[in-house]
C-alpha cells in the first residue's frame, strides 16, 4: 500500500485520555481528498516493530490542507495508542495510508440519524460538514460518560446548533433509542459508531422496528486481541512466522517481509482475507466479515483480528 509522508503539526490534549493530531505534507501541499467517515492507518515504528492502526480523518473534507485525528488512550493498549499519546511529538514524521471509506452517508437517504458513543465520535465529525453542505436534515446524537470527559462538545455545539443532542451518562441522560427510532420518516438512515453494546443496541432496536437493512450502518473497527502464541507457515512464501501473544497475524506475516493486504486492520473490510489450508485446533474468529457458517468451515480468515486456538496455521499466502 502506497505511503505518504505527514509531519505532525500539532497536538492537543482534548480530554485526560484523547489527544487531537494535526498532520500536514512536509512540503506543505495538499493532502489527497476524502468523504466523510474516511479512516487512514497512522504507521509508527517502535519497539522493533510496526504498528499500523486506523483512525478516522476528523476535519472537513474540504479542507485538505491538514488531515485531523484523535486518539483514545486504550486500557489495554498493545502498544498503538500509547505510543501515539507518549512518544509523538510535534515536528515528527509519520507515515500514513491514503484515506478509504467504509463508513459512507447514503447518497438517496432524505435524513440521517447519527448516533456516537465516546471517541466513536470521530467519523461523524467529518460526515456532518458533508450534510451540512449538502444541505440535508441530520441529528447527531452523542452519548458519553460524563460532560469532563467528553471531547469536542463545544465544537459540536457551535458546528450542530440545535442538531446535536448530548447525553452524559454521570448526569443521568440517557438515549432512548426505542423512541428515537421509532418515529422517523421514510428515508431515514441511521448511523452508530461506538461502544459494542451500543452498536448492538441500534442494530437490534432498528430490526426490531423494521427498519430496511440498507437503511442500518455502523463503524465498528476492532483493536487487535491479546491472545495465545502460535505458528504460521505460509505455504506460497515458504516461511514459517511466529505470531507472538501481543502482535496480531497480520502485524507478525508483515514483519515477515511478506506482502500482505488490508484497508481497516479492525475486522471489518474483508480485504486481508486469508485461506487456510490446515489448522490445528480450529480458529479465533474476530472480524464482523465472515458469515457464521463461513467462520464454522476454518476454511478463511481474517489475519488483522484473529487468531489460531492451536499452535499452528498453514495459510495460502
Ligand atoms: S483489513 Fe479489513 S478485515 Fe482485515
Amino acid at each position: 500500500m502506497n505511503m505518504i509522508d505527514v509531519k505532525v503539526a500539532a497536538i492537543k490534549q482534548v480530554t485526560p485520555l484523547i489527544k487531537h493530531f494535526t498532520f500536514v505534507k512536509e512540503d506543505g501541499s495538499e493532502l489527497p481528498s476524502f468523504s466523510g467517515g474516511s479512516h487512514i492507518v497512522v504507521a509508527l515504528d517502535a519497539d522493533g516493530r510496526t504498528y499500523r492502526n486506523p483512525y478516522s480523518l476528523m476535519g472537513s473534507p474540504t479542507e485538505t490542507d491538514a488531515y485531523h485525528i484523535s486518539v483514545r488512550r486504550q486500557e489495554n493498549s498493545r502498544g498503538g495508542s500509547a505510543f501515539m499519546h507518549e512518544n509523538v511529538s510535534v515536528g515528527m514524521t509519520l507515515k500514513i495510508t491514503h484515506p478509504v471509506n467504509l463508513f459512507t452517508l447514503a447518497k438517496m437517504a432524505h435524513k440521517h440519524i447519527l448516533i456516537a458513543g465516546g471517541i466513536g465520535i470521530t467519523p461523524f465529525m467529518s460526515q456532518i460538514e458533508d450534510l451540512k453542505r449538502l444541505g440535508v436534515e441530520y441529528e447527531l446524537h452523542y452519548a458519553f460518560r460524563s460532560y469532563a470527559q467528553a471531547a469536542f462538545v463545544d465544537e459540536l455545539k457551535k458546528s450542530c446548533g440545535s442538531s446535536l443532542y448530548c447525553y452524559g451518562d454521570s448526569d443521568g441522560e440517557r438515549l432512548d433509542m426505542q423512541g428515537l427510532l421509532s418515529w422517523q420518516p421514510l428515508g431515514t438512515h441511521v448511523y452508530v459508531c461506538g461502544p459494542s453494546p451500543m452498536v448492538v443496541s441500534v442494530i437490534e432496536t432498528a430490526r426490531n422496528l423494521g427498519w430496511p437493512e440498507h437503511s442500518i450502518h455502523n463503524e465498528q473497527f476492532l483493536s487487535p486481541p491479546v491472545g495465545e502464541p502460535f505458528k504460521v507457515q505460509l505455504a506460497k512464501s515458504e516461511i514459517e512466522v511466529e505470531v507472538p501473544a501481543e502482535m496480531s497475524m497480520l502485524e507478525a506475516i508483515e514483519a515477515a517481509g511478506v506482502k500482505a493486504e488490508y484497508l481497516c486492520r479492525g475486522g471489518v473490510c474483508g480485504r486481508c482475507e486469508l485461506g487456510v489450508l490446515e489448522h490445528d485446533g480450529g480458529l479465533e474468529h474476530h472480524d464482523h466479515f465472515l458469515t457464521e457458517s463461513e467462520k464454522a468451515s476454518c476454511r478463511k480468515i481474517m489475519p488483522c483480528v484473529s487468531r489460531s486456538k492451536g499452535k499452528r496455521l498453514l495459510l495460502d499466502l
